[in-house]
């Protein structure tokens, strides 16, 4: 196909050598087929902010570290270099995040590079070497629904570990690709430690997969594996290793009340003990 402008300098520095044809148009971004000598890539070109919506709401850019403080004023103000500069930091955000969860073992497109707004990624295939599909326009039976949801649980828990949640996982952000599921589109991952809406993320998306995947095999509804992992994620017990059940008993413990009740007493017999005192002037 004729170049898309935006891909232009990528082919000027070398980088791609054609534009085979476009894949399905997100809310943020375009992402192509390229040819790159013998390899087929995808690149993802990020769609200007004022085209996209605006999805980089206060909870997943906060506590995201920029580079220098003039930078970090910038974009709290808003202005011009500001909104440049959230820019990039919300694209190069994906770029880390992808590099990062590709070092923990994550299944995710292996990322090659990032120029001029655009990242360059493996392509994700089926078996026929075509673009995988997203697993959402895909018929499954009951096991593969089990067993993809069981793997792509095991990823997040391998997210977490490395300190990372996705923010946007659902069966739109997950392709299946030839040897099973790959996860895909993290420019609003947020930092598992540093974010106070670490753990509402971290259950929607775990709560996504389990609705989806619950429509093929519906006792996966009944699973609480997001509740279970923050729980071991947060008292430091979580491991890549761990083997979670999907059951999850909040801690419902009877209150003691004899032990309330005698703290009561207490307080109240230290009261009149005092207004004796006061009386009798001791
Ligand atoms: N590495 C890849 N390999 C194959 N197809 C891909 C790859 N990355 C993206 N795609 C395709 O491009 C589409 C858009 O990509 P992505 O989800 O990353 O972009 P987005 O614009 O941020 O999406 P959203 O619609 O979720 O806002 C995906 O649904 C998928 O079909
Ligand atoms: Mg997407």
């Amino acid at each position: 196909m004729k170049t898309p402008p935006r891909l232009q300098s990528l082919m000027d520095e070398g980088l791609i050598d054609s534009v085979v044809r476009q894949l399905m148009s997100g809310k943020e971004a375009e992402a192509y087929v390229v040819r790159c000598g013998d390899e087929t890539r995808c690149a993802k070109v990020y769609k200007e902010a004022t085209h996209r919506s605006f999805r980089q709401a206060v909870d997943y850019t906060e506590n995201r570290r920029v580079k220098n403080s003039r930078q970090a004023r910038a974009m709290a103000k808003g202005t011009r270099f500001g909104r440049a500069a959230q820019e990039a930091a919300w694209q190069s955000a994906e770029v880390q995040a992808l590099y990062k969860m590709a070092d923990a073992g994550v299944r995710v497109p292996t990322p090659y590079n990032f120029h001029d707004g655009v990242l360059l990624m493996e392509l994700v295939v089926d078996a026929d070497g075509d673009a995988a599909p997203r697993i959402n326009d895909v018929e499954l039976t009951a096991d593969e629904a089990r067993s993809h949801h069981a793997f792509l649980i095991k990823e997040v828990v391998r997210m977490l570990c490395a300190g990372t949640i996705h923010g946007d996982l659902s069966e739109f952000n997950v392709l299946l690709g030839a040897d099973g599921p790959v996860i895909i589109d993290l420019p609003q991952a947020v930092d598992a430690a540093g974010n106070n809406h670490a753990q509402a993320m971290l259950l929607r998306d775990v709560n996504n997969l389990r609705g989806f995947f619950g429509q093929f095999a519906p006792e996966l509804l009944k699973t609480h594996y997001g509740a279970e992992m923050w729980d071991l994620f947060q008292r430091g017990l979580l491991s890549t290793e761990t083997v979670l059940t999907g059951k999850f008993a909040r801690d419902e413990r009877a209150v003691d009340l004899t032990g309330v009740m005698r703290e009561v007493d207490d307080a109240r017999a230290e009261e009149a003990a005092r207004l004796v005192r006061m009386k009798t002037g001791a």
